[in-house]
């Protein structure tokens, strides 16, 4: 038998090692040495990518298939070996001041471009509503709009939704959640917030269609910043689907949640998540596409305890999102005739390359290590 000293010594002994090795690891657990180094390899790392976005953006002709075999080649390494190089930024480290950091310029860069681009690249029926967030094909969907309605399917059952619930959607996009779930349920009460103007210009459309239930009395609107969210009402339960790749304080944030929830309320979160020790993101979206945009390793969310608790959680495979990003692509590259005279703020080979980069480097990194590296977490939460 192992005497206890031993034994301690070797629980210890891999991570004492491993803390003064740069790369490899939790970053948080490394000595000053080693973290100073993995940070100055990091930039070196956010150089290439760097580069390599920006000649494509440039003109630098790259078949597609070229792109995402270099993806293909380089990420899956980063993920499994060196998750660390994927935290390009000391911010994505650690908890921001603000709950959401420049809000202002993500509406600007990304939420609130025309809408004639983004509304048939996510796909608008007549009952799912331009959805900006992963669909569920695993269960056998045929098309975007059948994973769509899968994925809510699912939200539904793991949020125990009952007929009578007033629900609350941190972050409610073009309001695809909540008209899907109205339809459903006949008694169910919403309240949707969203920063976004031209999202919420598309909602006030809505509501005045009676084809719509958004139009029913049952939907509210809140358009504000969700930094400043207050309301009258208190929620059984809140939802937020692909809000808090934009939220820095996961702190504060679940105080806020916490103190708009009824006694026995419930929260249920949907993010994109890393299985990877740390948080990571990358200088190309950061720049292009979400400004402040970070991926939260899968423990984060339960870690951050303090106002509310996770009671239950699920990883999603990224397969799923790979899947959602490549219908996506093809809606983007079916509409150009429709979409290239629209106003960007830039001109708009420029744009289309930034778009195609983006829709490509994000649906291939869903894809790698079989989707269980990087795909989406939910957690249902209550008060603590
Ligand atoms: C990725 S989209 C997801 C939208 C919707 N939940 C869905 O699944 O389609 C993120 C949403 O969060 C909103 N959002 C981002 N930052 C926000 C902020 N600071 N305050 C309020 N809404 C915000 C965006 O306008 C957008 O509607």
């Amino acid at each position: 038998m192992t005497a206890p000293v031993l034994q301690n010594f070797e629980k210890r002994a891999p991570q004492t090692f491993e803390k003064h090795i740069p790369l490899i690891g939790d970053i948080h657990q490394k000595s000053a040495i080693a973290y100073q180094m993995t940070r100055g390899m990091t930039s070196a790392v956010n150089a290439v990518q760097m580069a390599v976005a920006e000649s494509y953006i440039a003109g630098v002709e790259v078949p597609d298939s070229a792109l995402r075999a270099l993806f293909n080649t380089c990420m899956p390494v980063f993920f499994k070996y060196f998750p660390s190089l994927l935290a390009p930024y000391e911010w994505v480290l650690k908890e921001t001041d603000h709950l959401a950091e420049g809000s202002r310029d993500l509406m600007k860069i990304q939420y609130d471009l025309p809408q004639e681009m983004l509304n048939p690249m996510l796909g608008d029926g007549d009952v799912i509503y331009p959805k900006y967030s992963m669909g569920l094909w695993q269960k056998g969907a045929a098309n975007l709009e059948e994973a769509q309605k899968h994925m809510i399917d699912d939200m539904i059952e793991k949020m125990d939704i009952q007929d009578g619930d007033n629900i609350l959607d941190f972050g409610c996009g073009w309001g695809c959640v909540p008209n899907y779930i109205l339809s459903k349920f006949p008694n169910v009460r919403f309240t949707g917030l969203n920063l976004s103007h031209w999202q919420c210009e598309y909602m006030r459309g809505k509501m005045q269609d009676p084809k719509s239930f958004l139009s029913s009395d049952r939907f509210t609107l809140h358009e504000g910043d969700l930094n400043d969210a207050k309301f009258e009402d208190k929620f059984d339960k809140i939802l937020s689907v692909g809000v808090f790749c934009h939220v820095g304080n996961l702190t504060n944030s679940f105080r806020k949640l916490a103190s708009f929830l009824t006694e026995n309320g419930t929260v249920f979160i949907h993010i994109i998540t890393v299985r990877t020790p740390n948080n990571i993101s990358s200088p190309f979206t950061h720049k292009y596409i979400f400004p402040n945009g970070r991926y939260w390793n899968y423990d984060a969310v339960p870690s951050h305890n303090k106002d509310l608790k996770t009671v239950n959680r699920w990883y999603m495979n990224g397969i799923n999102y790979h899947k959602t990003f490549a219908a996506w692509l093809e809606n983007f590259d079916a509409n150009q005739d429709l979409v290239k005279d629209l106003n960007y703020g830039t001109d708009y080979d420029r744009f289309r390359r930034i778009w195609r980069f983006y829709l490509i480097w994000l649906g291939t990194n869903f894809a790698v290590c079989d989707g269980e590296c990087n795909g989406n977490g939910q957690y249902l939460m209550v008060r603590t």
